[in-house]
């Protein structure tokens, strides 16, 4: 699929009614810094589209983003910031999972992780989070830009052990130099049109 018109919509507090809802949202989640914004302005072709920044923290709203007209990119705060106010982080925390089982058009959820690191434990609860509320996601190892391609391999299992995704689910990802965004672009196309079920 290719990404030909790319929106922001709303910046919401929590989950309420915004324009054109009814389309499928697929929700970016991860720790702070990952690469969330990073990776819509990526797909988009789009730098200026989310804000990013090389300091944790910067998204704190639930950004809606219609791309396509068709769908939704919902871009979601961080967790697991830790220099954050303890009430900011529960209130990030309060919103992230108040989308998470409060959308109805929540189709699927792309986690992210950075490949350089074991995932922590709150990559470990929040794919456990999303398998308990049977959300579908696909794991995404961020910043693989960083690690030479004979590294990249072993990461990879790392990352697959602390997520408990099969390693051919996985997808390498650099906002930097693009690898993986034509992976990532498959999965959005099968989440909103998935092939019709073998008889
Ligand atoms: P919060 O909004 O704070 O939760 O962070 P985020 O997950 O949206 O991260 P963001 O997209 O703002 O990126 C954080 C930093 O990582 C920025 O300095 C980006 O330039 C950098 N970054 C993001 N993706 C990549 C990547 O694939 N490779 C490299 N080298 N840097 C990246
Ligand atoms: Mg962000």
């Amino acid at each position: 699929m290719r990404i030909t018109s790319a929106r922001f919509v709303t910046s919401l507090a929590a989950l309420r009614p915004f324009p054109g809802r009814g389309l499928p949202e697929i929700a970016l989640v991860g720790k702070s810094n990952v690469g969330k914004s990073s990776l819509i302005n990526r797909l988009t072709n789009n730098s200026k589209l989310a804000k990013t920044s090389s300091e944790p923290g910067k998204t704190r709203l639930i950004n809606l983003y219609r791309i396509n007209d068709s769908f939704f990119f919902t871009d979601l705060p961080g967790y697991g910031f830790a220099r954050a106010p303890k009430e900011e982080k529960a209130r990030w925390a309060r919103m992230i999972e108040g989308y998470l089982a409060g959308s109805e058009q929540l189709r699927h959820a792309f986690l992210l992780v950075d490949i350089r690191h074991d995932p922590t434990d709150d990559d470990r609860m929040m794919a456990e989070y999303l398998r308990h509320y049977g959300i579908p996601f696909t794991v995404i190892a961020t910043k693989a830009d960083k690690l030479s391609g004979a590294k990249r391999g072993a990461a990879l299992m790392a990352v697959c052990r602390g997520t408990g995704a099969q390693p051919w689910e996985v997808v390498p990802f650099s906002s930097l130099s693009g690898m993986g965004v034509d992976k990532v672009l498959g999965r959005v196309q099968e989440v909103l049109s998935p092939a019709p079920e073998e008889p």
